[in-house]
């Protein structure tokens, strides 16, 4: 893994998940509460834009596709993809899938990715 510098704290506002393309690979960065996280910028369903999602209750990115839901921290699945109604049919060959994740760090008010 190499650390790559994606930017500085003011570039990612509280409570926003934004996209970065870092090394070729496209990510989802967050900013909470408690600190700054990324993970993989597609979701693992369909490939919905997660930098479109919802961050919700500070933890978790819900896709704006289907309404997966992914702990932020850690890419498990909270709740796999419901809506429309009848998505479910989709699901049975659509299983979950946890979203990567990459390490974020802060030094001197720039942050950087471990991708
Ligand atoms: S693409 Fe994300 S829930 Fe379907």
């Amino acid at each position: 893994m190499a650390k790559h510098k994606i930017g500085t704290q003011d570039e990612f506002p509280r409570d926003q998940v934004t996209a970065r393309t870092v090394d070729g690979v496209d990510i989802a960065v967050y900013a909470l509460s408690n600190g700054y996280y990324a993970t993989q910028a597609k979701c693992t369903h369909l490939m919905g834009p997660l930098a479109h999602g919802k961050i919700i209750d500070d933890r978790l990115i819900q896709c704006p596709r289907h309404h997966a839901r992914f702990d932020i921290r850690t890419g498990e699945v909270v709740d796999w993809a419901n809506f429309p109604p009848g998505i479910q049919m989709l699901n049975l060959i659509r299983k979950e899938k946890a979203l990567k994740t990459f390490p974020v760090s802060v030094e001197n008010g720039a942050l950087y990715v471990e991708i």
